[in-house]
């Protein structure tokens, strides 16, 4: 069924140049972008968009790292979307990433992995609505 998730690529990702090269690999894999904006996140809206991992021991680095730079948000479609692009993207720790995913391409370790997938249908609904309007996913 057709499916939207929501991707943040990095900015490990924005510095080093791979946007364009991870926004065709995604297109490769069948995902639809039907929005996109480029942004620098503020610690308020990194916070609150990893509140679930706020008791972890990598939560501030996680929050400094998320907002260290540029961003590129992104909503997709495609069929069975959060599951793809979860496959597609590899484990968290990029050096542990099986080989020919997203993050064991572009990634650096388990903190600078490159790009972030929602984790489940409920998720992506939520992080969808978080930084679009349904005006602006067409
Ligand atoms: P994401 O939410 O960004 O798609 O990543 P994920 O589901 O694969 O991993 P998650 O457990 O949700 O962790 C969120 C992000 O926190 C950073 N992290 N650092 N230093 C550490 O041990 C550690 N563990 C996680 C990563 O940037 C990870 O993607
Ligand atoms: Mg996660």
């Amino acid at each position: 069924m057709r499916e939207r998730t929501l991707t943040i690529l990095k900015p490990d990702t924005v510095a080093r140049r791979n946007v364009g090269a991870i926004i065709s690999r995604l297109e490769q894999e069948g995902f639809e972008i039907i929005g996109a904006k480029r942004l620098q996140l503020t610690e308020e809206q990194a916070k609150a968009f990893y509140a679930v991992h706020r008791e972890r021991p990598f939560y501030r680095s996680l929050v400094e790292f998320m907002t260290s730079g540029p961003v590129w948000v992104m909503a997709l479609e495609r069929d069975n979307a959060v599951e793809h692009l979860r496959r597609v993207m590899g484990a968290t720790d990029s050096a542990k990433a099986e080989k020919g995913t997203i993050r064991a391409q572009f990634g650096t370790n388990i903190e600078r992995n490159a790009i972030h997938g929602s984790d489940s249908p409920e998720n992506a609904r939520q992080e969808v609505a978080f930084f679009f309007s349904a005006a602006e996913l067409v």
